[in-house]
């Protein structure tokens, strides 16, 4: 059967759901493809049921080495039922995926489950399980995604070699797991196994975890944290291959030139992502693909056929969620007639690791690279909040960067607790082309974590009233029209 449609989205994740309904939202007529689950990897493999699984490590290490200072005593060790755990992380992904359901049909949205494909740049088949459709539409927005790359050495089959998807489905916890790639995923699965019990051993080819993706002195907090629950970091390490040995693994890989070996239950490879743009007919039909796999845009995400866009991961970096449903909005909105573009200062990004690190805007170097010469840097520590105190989750600091003669925000690091919260304050702050004053004069509530974010902007102007900054007197100048002066009372 033909159906014709004003807008047609492949790919249900959090770009293309969220730009099939702010498309109907605005009266198109609109289709949305998807072969596997609404609401994409994020929802179903990936963002949503890594924080389930992490919530509930955290929750679990927290009964085990917190709850005894804080006077709650519990006989015996809290036991783990991975099985129910499993299943209660699946009921969460199928609560949302519900939703998502709910919601496209709410607002008129056709749903079509299968497979999609460009017979030409107007046309595309879909087929599935009851379903072998061509659909025609003005404007197609592309948001199929991305998938784990591999290494030579490694072939993901989910069973010796997993992926996150495989490592998220796990219903035992591996025994010895080796975990390829300190990067987001590798950190964010390596700590919650380790949490519910595996013994983790972390490959990573780079000097450093997390190198040039997140700010140094955030990632030493985590490392030193990894290091001291017994998780293994060989920085470095260039895995190479592995074999099985009986029912165990042994990974070979590189370490200063020398060829070590380790023993695993499971290997987890973890080296990255790449944007799905060999499926779908998408270069049969003309549609420019750059050297990385990402399909070409401008910054309205048209891409070189004007009727078709492209967002998310398969548009360019970031890989991130957010900024994909950020493009849907924004497309949905241009082909409705609006005059918008991409133009984010800040894409803020969070690891879920132990704790956790947020960032918005630019480490030191990059600020630097944009031509800011002279940095003011400050931070203040969570082990100076009353609110991280009193949920003994004190580790960590807010991290501030900002040009030293505007004092115009430029960076904001944040490793702690619920970094991922404390972060949107950070990017707002940005957009709204903020300085220190700003966030230092904005009275923060107490007790929270919230006021980490006015004491950094606090430190980093030189005086905020929970840590001792030196000099004491006479070296701090306000810059001129701003009242860095303002006292609080707590
Ligand atoms: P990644 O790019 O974050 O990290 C991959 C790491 O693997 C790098 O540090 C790299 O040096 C290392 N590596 C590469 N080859 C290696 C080898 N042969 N031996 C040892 N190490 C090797 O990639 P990852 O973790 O797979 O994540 C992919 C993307 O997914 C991220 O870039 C991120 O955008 C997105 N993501 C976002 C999350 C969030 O927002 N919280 C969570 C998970 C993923």
């Amino acid at each position: 059967m033909t159906k014709n449609f004003d807008v047609c989205v492949i790919g249900a994740g959090p770009g293309g759901y969220v730009a099939a309904i702010r498309s109907a939202q605005l009266g198109l007529k609109t289709v949305i493809i998807e072969r596997e689950n609404l609401g994409g990897v994020c929802l179903n493999v990936g963002c949503i049921p890594s924080k389930a699984m992490i919530t509930a490590a955290h929750f679990l290490h927290r009964l085990e080495h917190q709850a005894s200072d804080m006077g709650i005593e519990i006989s015996g060790k809290p036991k783990l039922n991975m099985k129910k755990l499993v299943s209660w992380k699946q009921s969460v992904c199928d609560k949302m995926s519900g939703g998502v359901a709910q919601l496209l049909k709410g607002n008129q949205v056709e749903i079509i489950s299968g497979e999609a494909e460009f017979k030409d740049a107007k046309t595309l088949s879909v087929v599935g399980k009851n379903v072998n459709d061509l659909i025609q539409a003005k404007h197609f927005i592309i948001a199929t995604g991305s998938r784990p790359i591999e290494i030579p050495g490694f072939k993901i089959d989910e069973k010796e070699v997993l992926s996150s998807t495989g490592a998220l489905a796990l219903d035992e916890v591996p025994k010895k797991l080796v975990v390829i790639g300190g990067g987001y995923i590798g950190l964010e699965i390596s700590s919650y196994l380790q949490k519910l019990g595996s013994e983790v051993t972390i490959l990573e080819a780079m000097p450093a975890l997390l190198q040039g993706v997140a700010d140094a002195e955030c990632v030493q907090v985590v490392a030193r944290k990894l290091k001291k629950s017994g998780v293994q970091v060989h920085l470095g390490a260039k895995a190479k291959s592995y074999k099985a040995s009986g029912k165990t693994y042994e990974v070979t890989y590189e370490l200063n030139g020398k060829s070590e070996k380790i023993k695993a239950d499971k290997i987890l490879l973890t080296v990255g992502r790449k944007p799905n743009s060999d499926q779908m007919g998408l270069r049969k039909i003309g549609l420019k693909i750059d050297d990385k796999g990402f399909i070409e845009t401008n910054a309205q995400r048209k891409t070189n056929l004007s009727h078709i866009f492209a967002i998310g991961d398969i548009a360019g970096q970031p890989m991130l969620a957010h900024k994909a449903s950020h493009e849907g909005v924004m497309v949905a909105e241009i082909i409705s007639g609006q005059n918008r573009a991409y133009d984010a200062k800040t894409v803020p990004a969070v690891i879920f690791v132990d704790p956790e690190i947020a960032s918005a805007g630019w480490m030191e170097e990059e600020a630097k690279a944009h031509g800011h010469k002279e940095l003011k840097i400050g931070k203040f520590p969570f082990g100076a909040n009353g609110r991280a105190v009193s949920m003994m989750e004190s580790e960590g600091f807010v991290k501030m960067i900002a040009d030293a003669e505007t004092h115009v925000l430029l960076g904001v690091h944040i490793v702690g607790p619920e970094a991922s919260n404390l972060i949107s304050e950070a990017a707002l702050a940005i957009e709204m082309g903020a300085r220190l004053e700003d966030l230092a004069l904005t009275i923060h509530p107490h007790p929270t974590l919230g006021e980490t974010m006015m004491e950094a902007a606090e430190a980093t102007l030189g005086h905020a009233i929970h840590v001792i900054q030196r000099p004491l007197s006479g070296a701090r100048k306000s810059p001129a029209g701003s009242s860095a002066s303002a006292s609080r009372v707590h």
